[in-house]
């Protein structure tokens, strides 16, 4: 997390009616660099950059859950230069902003089996979770090796391991990852593309969903803004009248 940016805030956005948890489908790195004659690798590192500077946005914000997937269950079917490129800008987020992210109290959690990441990444992984694992202020969960699918299959594992029948939905919900997390109630997916990919599949049953078709190492805070004035606009009824 860099310096507290100096970004204009938008007068249509209501601050007092922003989502508790937001959750972003990073989308368009490769295509990003693509379209400028760079190696998808660079997409990738620009790509953490942004993520670094909307996360910090986020947090300024004061939505205090965030979400971001930033590595699916299916993306292992890349080519291998690719998957190490994403893991090294990640290992290296997370180890040059430990200090930051503390200072700031923001906890870092993952959703995904991370321990299948190379050695160095889990390392990572495993310090920054201890070294914020007090601070209250805000929560960033990155979603890296995880799949949906496979999240509830780990849940009716467990569920079968207990032994004994589940009364409700919540107590499914709390065999899944960070269950303390409430669900998503503003997606948002970069780069034009119109699906969910395995993306939280049990905890987007009512979320809502905004799709743009920036590149996310273009998306901006300007942009973030504009999706949250969008979903500001919305009636959420749950099945209600
Ligand atoms: C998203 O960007 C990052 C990950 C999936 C890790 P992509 O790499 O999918 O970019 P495009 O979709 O190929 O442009
Ligand atoms: C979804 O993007 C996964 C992440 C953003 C980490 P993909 O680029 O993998 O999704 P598809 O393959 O276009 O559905
Ligand atoms: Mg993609």
């Amino acid at each position: 997390m860099g310096a507290t940016s100096k970004i204009k805030l938008n007068k249509r956005l209501d601050l007092g009616r922003l989502p508790a948890h937001i959750a972003i489908i990073m989308d368009g790195n490769g295509r990003w660099a693509t379209k400028r004659g760079l190696p998808r690798n660079m997409g990738h590192k620009a790509g953490c950059e942004n993520l670094k500077k909307i996360v910090e946005f986020i947090y300024e914000l004061g939505i205090k859950y965030a979400t971001f997937f930033t590595f699916s269950t299916e993306n292992w079917k890349r080519p291998q230069e690719e998957i190490d490129g994403i893991f090294n800008v990640v290992r290296d987020y997370l180890d040059e902003d430990g200090d930051e992210f503390v200072e700031k109290g923001a906890k870092i959690v993952v959703s995904g089996d991370y321990t299948k990441l190379p050695q160095d990444l889990v390392d990572a992984i495993n310090r920054i979770i201890e070294k914020t694992k007090n601070c209250d202020k805000f929560v960033l969960n990155l979603a890296i090796n995880y799949g949906g699918r496979d999240e509830i299959l780990m849940g009716v594992n467990k569920a079968i391991q207990a032994g004994k029948e589940l009364q409700n939905q919540q107590d499914f919900a709390k065999l899944l990852y960070n269950s303390d997390i409430p669900d998503p109630d503003f997606v948002i997916r970069t780069s034009g593309e119109m699906r969910v990919s395995n993306f939280m599949l049990w905890q987007m049953a009512y979320s809502e969903f905004y799709f743009t078709k920036v590149y996310w190492p273009s998306f901006t805070e300007k942009d973030l803004q504009k999706a949250l004035i969008d979903y500001q606009q919305r009636k959420r009824r749950f099945g209600a009248v």
